[in-house]
């Protein structure tokens, strides 16, 4: 019984997606397989993967370039809202299936496909990630996930591809499993699946071990125009560039590492490492420099709108209308959130050491204890009995 007729498959040029080609076309009866790999700034050469997929057996193999999109309408809108699940992880794989299954509607749509597919398994985020987005954004489009289905071990899994001619891989296989784009890389896996032990120096590959950074301290000055980074030092950098520019200035100071158990939304709690130079150190500087533009208040109420919007984006709810609608909050407080931010890098450190904004609601001037105070010490006093009196009250009725 066939599946589905025409597929367009989200492609990356491993053994998995790879395999995926001739399992769908063989075991469950799909005609043509379109492949779509998509360039978030991983770093691979994609012409090799373009043609590693129809020699797989792929009718169409696309490759689209998709890293200013990326960077542009999914990191910038997670640094504007400071989205760090758990209090720690910057979301960089989480942001970038949203955009895939984007790619891949898009795709499906253009060449009539009646079904995409993708390689995850049924233990992961990414499954509920693409599946979700791909269901919002054309429900009619029917979603395969062979290996949520075959029972192949690795080995079986390389034996089926090498019978269609798929070559097993020739380095032997990292025994980490890596996501990697240019926010950052998410790797689990092999040694790191004992929580107790200490990342080996060679899962890094974006930021330097401590031991090897450098001794004296670099100072960067970034600057923001409503919440979005525009400059680093003064010059004004063009999205992904800003991106790869601080991720190595960063990189190089050992800042950036993440060592943490995470709750998965399918409810195993697993050891992940990340590695997110650039877009910590901006959320980091972000929200300094919030802390100088925002009222209390509105500051106060976004860290909850924060908690939220950083979950739905972890579990996958990226194309939801509450989410849209958070966006519009988050949007709103932006406008006045430009400035520019001094940051310290020594040492695995990133320490915000300065801020300045023409829209500062700082007011020396108040906030001065020298010759210059303004503030009304007279008008605290009432004040205090005010807001002290529900508790005085409540203690003259209560205490012995
Ligand atoms: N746990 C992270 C997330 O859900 C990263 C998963 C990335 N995948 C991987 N094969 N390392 O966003």
């Amino acid at each position: 019984m066939s599946r589905a007729t025409k597929v367009v498959l989200a492609y990356s040029g491993g053994v998995d997606t790879s395999v995926c080609i001739p399992y769908l076309k063989h075991e469950w009866g799909v005609k043509e397989v379109i492949t779509l790999a998509a360039d978030l700034g991983q770093g691979d050469e994609l012409e090799p993967i373009r043609k590693k997929a129809l020699a797989s057996g792929a009718s169409e193999s696309l490759v689209i370039d998709a890293t200013e999109d990326f960077v542009k309408n999914y990191a910038f809108p997670a640094i504007q809202a400071n989205a760090l699940y758990e209090n720690r992880y910057p979301l960089s794989t989480a942001l970038a299936r949203p955009l895939i299954a984007k790619l891949l509607v898009e795709a499906a749509e253009k060449y009539g496909a009646d079904a995409i597919a993708h390689g995850c398994t049924g233990k992961g985020n990414d499954q509920v990630r693409f599946d979700v987005s791909i269901g919002a954004l054309n429900p009619k489009l029917k979603i395969l996930a062979p290996a949520r289905e075959w029972k192949m071990s690795r080995e079986e899994t390389i034996a089926y591809g090498e019978k269609f001619g798929i070559p097993s891989p020739v380095k032997k296989s990292s025994p980490y499993s890596i996501d990697r784009n240019l926010l950052g890389m998410a790797i689990e896996a092999g040694i790191l699946e004992d929580p107790w032990e200490e990342p080996p120096e060679d899962v890094f590959l974006m930021t330097k071990a401590i031991e090897q950074t450098p001794d004296t301290p670099e100072y960067i000055e970034i600057g923001f125009d409503s919440g979005i980074p525009v400059t680093i030092n003064g010059e004004t950098l063009a999205p992904v560039a800003l991106i790869g520019k601080l991720n190595e200035i960063v990189g190089n100071h050992g800042v950036g590492r993440i060592d943490m158990i995470e709750n998965r939304l399918v409810g195993i709690k697993s050891r992940e490492i990340y590695e997110t130079p650039a877009i910590l150190v901006l959320m980091h500087a972000h929200r300094d420099l919030e802390s100088l533009t925002l009222t209390a208040d509105v500051t106060r109420y976004k860290r909850g709108i924060e908690e939220t919007y950083s979950q739905m984006i972890y579990n996958g709810l990226w194309y939801n209308p509450l989410k849209t609608a958070l966006d519009a909050f988050i949007q709103d407080t932006q406008k006045r959130v430009t400035g520019t931010v001094r940051v310290k890098l020594f040492k695995g450190n990133a320490t915000i050491v300065g801020r300045k904004s023409a829209n500062s609601l700082y007011s020396f001037d108040l906030a001065t204890y020298g010759a210059e105070d303004e503030f009304d010490h007279k008008a605290a006093e009432g004040f205090v009995y005010v807001w002290g009196l529900p508790t005085r009250v409540w203690s003259e009725k209560n205490r012995g």
